[in-house]
């Protein structure tokens, strides 16, 4: 059985701590997509763990897989496999896919390189290589992890990547940092560490899928961050939406049972791009201090506003949403009022749906749907479920729910396992 969770908006929607919910009710957990521009946090008792590249039911010692249509930088993973043994944790098998592709150190000399070059188009990348990897992969030059572990072809596919790389980086008045050999001999290390888990894992999965296993899938960014359908270009390089669980996993459609899409209860974004319900006044300054919105990746601050049923409403047209999970209620906590953006307007006309057209994006105004502020204790307000909630509260989530024709799931008012309701599982 599979069973999918997805952003709804543009990344951030403190996804990290219900994959770990619901991956403690699967066997296995997977990304399909993205890398380690991700940053999932989770927060366990004490302990904090920022996942950037690895599913999260690894902090459960669940089964993780990386799939294929992964870009994965071997020395962060390297690097988080290391951190959660120092946090004593007891990992279980870890699988990356033969066809997920490397990230290399010209990769993210060349994220730099190309935001400097894009001016006023430029995505605020997280500088980690992602678009470039993904470019090579089209382009049909990448290295992919079944040709890392191969030390004959990994160099025969450097080779022929590394000259095309030096006379590109040379035309744009650039030099390659690193020199081959010592890409060579770095990632021959990462290879010998990473040999035992590189595997067919389409294979493993659908295997696993008959075997009646519940397998749980991580988006990573989320729905509006995505290739085709996000706001381009200041979007990311992978496909975030369902669709993607089929080629990033290598599942079929007709596997794919419940897909959560998680809301957060306004919206943020990193990077560049309009954002029509962003607020630069006490309101937005309130949601950014509150809901510590600064990049897990980056540490950049993240841009603030109102909740936008817009990009909502998209995102469950392209992803089917059996159902959502609403978070970070309690950041709205203390407001005098609370809005919700219903529609858009361009020069006074209604825009019906979410446009592409990044000129009209820009000039969509809100239109909104105001409530009461309401304040609540969030360590002991949910023993009653929605009910123990204050009114103002429960009204809210209820006019999401509804106006958007999606089961609510559940809610989370705060970061701890216990400040969270679930009103339906995935599994
Ligand atoms: P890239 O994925 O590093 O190429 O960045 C492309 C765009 O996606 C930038 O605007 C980033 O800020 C944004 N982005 C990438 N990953 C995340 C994420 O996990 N959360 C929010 N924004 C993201």
């Amino acid at each position: 059985m599979i069973s999918v969770i997805l952003g709804t908006q543009w990344g951030d929607e403190a996804k990290g701590k219900l994959t770990d919910y619901y991956a403690g009710k699967a066997d296995i957990s997977v990304r399909f997509q993205g890398g380690n521009n991700a940053g999932h946090t989770i927060v366990v008792g004490d302990e904090t763990f920022k996942l950037r590249l690895i599913s999260s039911g690894v902090v459960q010692g669940k089964d993780v897989v990386m799939g294929n249509g992964m870009v994965i930088d071997p020395a962060i993973l390297l690097e988080e496999l290391a951190e959660l043994r120092s946090k004593n944790v007891k990992i279980g098998n870890i699988y990356i896919s033969e066809r997920a592709h490397v990230i290399m150190p010209y990769h993210k000399q060349e994220d730099v390189i190309l935001e400097e070059l894009k001016g006023k188009h430029k995505a605020g990348t997280t500088k980690r290589g992602i678009g470039p990897c993904y470019s090579d992969k089209v382009s049909r030059i990448g290295i992919r992890f079944v040709d890392l572990i191969d030390e004959t072809v990994f160099r025969e596919k450097l080779d022929v990547v590394y000259d095309i790389k030096k006379k590109f980086f040379s035309s744009l008045g650039h030099e390659i940092e690193h020199s081959k050999q010592d890409i060579i001999n770095e990632y021959g290390k990462y290879a010998d560490f990473i040999r035992e888990y590189v595997t067919d894992t389409s294979v493993l999965l659908n295997e696993a899928n008959n075997a009646g296993k519940r397998i749980l899938m991580e988006g990573a960014q989320a729905t509006h961050l995505d290739i085709d359908f996000g706001i381009y270009p200041f979007n990311t390089s992978s496909n975030t939406v369902c669709g993607g669980v089929c080629t990033g996993a290598g599942v079929p459609p007709k596997s794919i049972g419940t897909v959560l899409g998680i809301v957060k209860a306004y919206t943020t974004r990193v990077g560049t791009g309009p954002v029509p319900t962003e607020l630069e006044d006490d309101y937005g300054n309130h949601l950014a201090q509150k809901g510590h919105e600064y990049g897990t990746v980056t540490g950049r601050p993240r841009r603030c506003g109102w909740l936008d049923l817009m990009l909502v409403k998209y995102s469950h047209m392209l992803n089917h949403l059996d159902g959502i999970f609403i978070t970070k209620l309690d950041v709205l906590n203390g407001l005098d009022k609370v809005k919700v953006c219903t529609g858009y307007e361009v020069e006074g006309k209604n825009v019906p749906h979410f446009p592409s057209n990044m000129d009209i994006f820009s000039k969509c105004v809100p239109v909104y749907k105001e409530f009461k502020g309401w304040d609540f204790d969030t360590d002991s307000v949910l023993a009653d479920g929605l009910d123990s909630l204050p009114k103002a509260a429960k009204d809210y989530l209820l006019y999401v729910e509804k106006a958007l024709g999606i089961p609510l799931f559940g809610v989370s008012i705060g970061p701890k396992r216990s400040q969270t309701l679930v009103l339906n599982e995935i599994f």
